[in-house]
Parts: C-alpha cells; structure tokens; sequence
C-alpha cells in the first residue's frame, strides 16, 4: 500500500481478475434488519461480538464500507484492542488494516470519522465523474482512485490486491453487502443474529432483491455456528477459499 500520495487521483487502476479473500460481516435482527428507521446507529451485537468483530478486523489487511454506512453510522474502523494493534506492529503491519469505501458521488464529509481517526491508510474508489470534485474534497486525507463509470467493485477489488491487500473484511452497509454477493466476490459471510425483532419496513434489510448465487438449488455452506452471549455468529463459507475451521 502507499503508492500513491494521499489526496491524489489514481487512475490506473487495473483490469486483472485477481482479488483478495473477502469476508463479509454484518449483523441482523430475527427479523433481518440491520438499522432501524431511526437517525441513531442501532446497536446490534454485544460487547463480546465487538470483540470478536476487533480481532476479524485485526486479521485483515483492509477494511471497506459503502459511502452510506459513513454517512449514516460514522463508523471509526480501527482496531480498538491495544494488545492486537501492538501485535500486527510486532508483525511489522500498520496498527489498523487500511480503510476503503465507494462512492458514485463522492458526498463525503471530511470531518467523518472513516478519514479523522487512527492513522491507516485511506482509499475512496470513485466513480470518474466524481472524481476531481472529491480529490479537492479530500486532498491530505485519502487516496481517491478513479475506478470507471460506472464503478465496479471487482476493478476496486483487483487494485486493493494490486496495491498489497490479501485479506478483505467489507462491513456494509445494505447495497455493498448485495453488490458483493450477486457479484459472487465474497468468499465468506459472518452473519450475526441479535436477539430482536425491528418489525419497521422503513428500516434498512441485510439485502434487498437481487439474483444470488446461493438459492434453493445451491445452498450455502455452513462453516461454523457460535453462540456469543445472547447472539449468534454464523459463519457461511461462499467459496472453495474458505476453510471451514478457520478463526472467525
Ligand atoms: N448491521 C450491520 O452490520 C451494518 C453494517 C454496516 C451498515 N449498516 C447499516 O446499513 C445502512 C447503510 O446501507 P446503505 O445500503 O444505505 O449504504 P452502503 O451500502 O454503506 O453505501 C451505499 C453507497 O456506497 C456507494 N456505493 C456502493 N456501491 C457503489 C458502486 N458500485 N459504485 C459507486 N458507489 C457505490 C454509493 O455512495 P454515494 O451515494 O456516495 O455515491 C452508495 O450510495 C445504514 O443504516 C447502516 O446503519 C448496518
């Protein structure tokens, strides 16, 4: 990572098909909502999830969340626990994987946590309309990388490999969850189920339509099932690329 200075375009961005392993985390409701209706952030996990989230993300080279989820949740993406920071330094790592969003507009608030705080590095692929406008927005803060119009998330998953990252853990929201999954670009999914129901249609679902590569003919496979405190962590591995046993 670092090849190109922050607050500046990248257009070369390129067309190779390799990609990093990506787990998709998100957790749900009973009823399979991941927000509700409300201006606030609904807390859906518990504190021993967090932890567990904090070590996934430990274990990961790049962090990504759609546009949405920093305009909505102004999520911070840092790993929080001293001890794992300190041991990806011993490892000779950043202390945060790096984080990555998308956007087709480039509606960015500078001052949003994703870009103030910690110091890991920070990507916005963005569609080429929007690109200078969220240069200048961002300049000093992130890498804006031009990645085509419209964006595609397999050309920003070929540069993040490009760009040294292995492991990809994407954090939401709704419509980057079901772009990588009908993409067939995720290799594994933590779904977690918190013990309530939202029962509000206005609120915002895991996915919505969508033809997925998993249906009543091909089923997805569970790798593991793990009751944390009052919610429970399913682990569906997506690909060949997931091992079942793996630490989640
Ligand atoms: N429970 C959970 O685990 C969890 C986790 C994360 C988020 N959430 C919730 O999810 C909700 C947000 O979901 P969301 O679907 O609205 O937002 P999102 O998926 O986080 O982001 C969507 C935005 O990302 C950009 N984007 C995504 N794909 C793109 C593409 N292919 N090309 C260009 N831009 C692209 C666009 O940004 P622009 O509009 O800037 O162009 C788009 O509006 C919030 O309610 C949040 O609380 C829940």
């Amino acid at each position: 990572m670092g090849v190109v200075p922050a607050g500046t375009a990248d257009t070369a961005v390129p067309a190779s098909t390799g990609r990093p392993y990506v787990l998709l985390s998100c957790a749900t409701s009973i009823d399979g909502y991941i927000d509700d209706a409300t201006e606030q952030r609904l807390l859906l996990s518990n504190a021993e999830d967090m932890d567990r989230i904090d070590a996934v993300r430990a274990g990961c080279d790049a962090i990504l969340v759609g546009a949405g989820t920093i305009r909505a949740d102004d999520p911070r993406l840092v790993v929080r626990s001293a001890p794992l920071r300190a041991a990806r330094q011993a490892a000779g790592l950043p202390p945060s994987p790096v984080k990555v969003t998308l956007t087709a507009r480039g509606l960015l608030d500078p001052t949003a946590r994703f870009f103030t705080v910690g110091d890991a590095e920070k990507v916005v692929y963005c569609a080429t309309p929007a690109v200078d406008k969220t240069t200048e927005l961002l300049a000093g803060l992130a890498t804006v990388v031009d990645a085509g119009d419209p964006l595609d998330p397999a050309r920003a998953l070929a540069d993040l490999a490009a760009r040294g990252v292995g492991r990809l853990m994407v954090e939401g929201g709704a419509s980057v969850h079901a772009q990588f999954l009908t993409a067939g670009l995720a290799d594994e999914l933590h779904l977690v189920v918190a013990p309530f129901f939202v029962g509000d249609r206005r609120a915002p679902r895991f996915v919505g339509d969508g033809a997925f590569p998993w249906h009543p003919g091909r089923r997805a496979r569970i790798a593991e099932v793990r009751q944390i405190g009052d919610v429970v962590l399913v682990r569906y591995a997506l690909s060949e690329r997931c091992a079942d046993g793996r630490p989640g």
